[in-house]
């Protein structure tokens, strides 16, 4: 099998990762904090590493502001549901995955907030001018990701987070499920108060993973109460982070293998990584335009981008072509929509969607060119 969907979840993950997974949960994996014991220790020790190596990685200002979360979705709904207030407005944007597009537009369909959403330029990138233009007395948060999982543009997030830091009142959240581990992130030089991403995609964990940096200017309501493992004492949340945001028994065993995904990510290194993966994207982008019969999504230089292409054929709808690629020549790649559909009206593909091709560091020019010849075979070259 060829796997081209790495947008959706990393396949295969580094070996250093099926490892490090094999090894805690045969020696360690006891529940963390929740006793004094030597297993209790280590784990609660593994999580404490991660919150270092975390906080290390994205430059962040204390390491006890990583609150440990189940996946991108997590992230962003405990940061959107705890710092949103009644009567605040919002500013989005039409690139936004269903994870904070759907939070946000039940709490505007509600009446509890007001939402603007701000549309991307044609080739798929937010001006950070018209983000300012956007910005009332009202404004509590700028919510928008850092590149879309769609056409892999990557947004001027740095622009957007100085624009933000003007104005007291308002908090930027940033959305980094496409380019954590490929683009480089730090929360303080790019003005970051919320940054919300997935553990299971370019850091190469398990599914199941995920973290939010809380930096100190947002105030974040818990809604997951419950153990945390230290003082039991007191009748509610204890109010230390990151225990504050962090109820239950936590996922130790997938925080451990999302830290041996870091390991593998520091030692490539983001830009290796990125170079890799959009080598092959251009490859691909040669052969689709040689082929002709193609459109592809989103502007095309690379220097904006992350290894995230979607296109469509002429001929066949994306749900055709992605169904034909899995079911005779064994491609994986995501079809349809990708729960981001704001985009794919304004590009034109609404409902039907596009054709999306994710390559890993895995990923050699021989699949790819396997891909080209299953295409034109489909296509009949046109
Ligand atoms: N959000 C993931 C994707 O874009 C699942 O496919």
């Amino acid at each position: 099998m060829i796997y081209l969907d790495n947008a959706a979840t990393s396949f295969p993950k580094p070996e250093g990762v099926y490892v490090a997974l094999d090894r805690f949960a045969r020696t360690s994996l006891a529940n963390p904090g929740r006793a004094g014991h030597a297993m209790a220790l280590a784990a609660e020790h593994a999580l404490d590493d991660a919150r270092h190596r975390l906080n290390r990685f994205l430059n962040g200002r204390d390491l006890n502001r990583f609150i440990f979360t189940y996946n991108g979705t997590d992230s962003l709904n405990i940061a959107i549901k705890g710092v949103l207030e009644a009567g605040d407005h919002v500013i989005t944007t039409d690139l936004e995955h269903n994870s904070v597009s759907r939070p946000l537009v039940a709490m505007a369909n509600a009446g509890f907030i007001t939402l603007t959403q701000l549309p991307s330029d044609g080739g798929g990138t937010v001006d950070p001018d018209v983000v300012r233009a956007a910005i009332t007395p009202k404004t509590k948060l700028v919510a928008i990701t850092h590149a879309s999982n769609v056409l892999g543009t990557v947004q001027p997030i740095e622009e957007i987070g100085r624009i933000c830091r003007e104005f007291d009142r308002v908090l930027f959240l940033v959305d980094a499920a496409q380019t954590i581990g490929v683009v480089p992130i730090d929360v303080q030089a790019q003005c970051i108060d919320l940054l919300a991403f997935p553990g299971h995609k370019c850091l190469f964990g398990p599914t199941g993973t995920g973290a939010l940096y809380v930096g100190p200017k947002a105030k974040v309501k818990p809604w997951r109460e419950g153990g945390t493992g230290g003082d039991s004492s007191t009748p509610t949340q204890p109010s230390e982070y990151p225990y504050y945001l962090e109820g239950g028994t936590p996922n130790v065993l997938g925080i451990v293998g999302m830290i041996a995904g870091l390991d593998f990510v520091e030692a490539e290194t983001p830009a290796k990584l990125r170079a890799h993966e959009l080598a092959l994207c251009e490859r691909l982008r040669g052969r689709l335009l040689a082929m002709g019969g193609f459109q592809i999504a989103g502007h095309a230089d690379t220097m904006r981008r992350v290894a995230t292409m979607s296109f469509q054929s002429e001929i066949l709808s994306a749900t055709e072509l992605g169904g034909v690629l899995d079911q005779s020549f064994a491609i994986a790649v995501r079809p349809g929509l990708h729960c981001a559909p704001y985009i794919h009206r304004s590009f034109g593909s609404y409902p039907d969607g596009l054709v999306r091709v994710s390559p890993g560091p895995f990923t050699t020019e021989a699949e790819i060119d396997q891909l080209a010849d299953a295409l034109q075979e489909i296509t009949g070259g046109l």
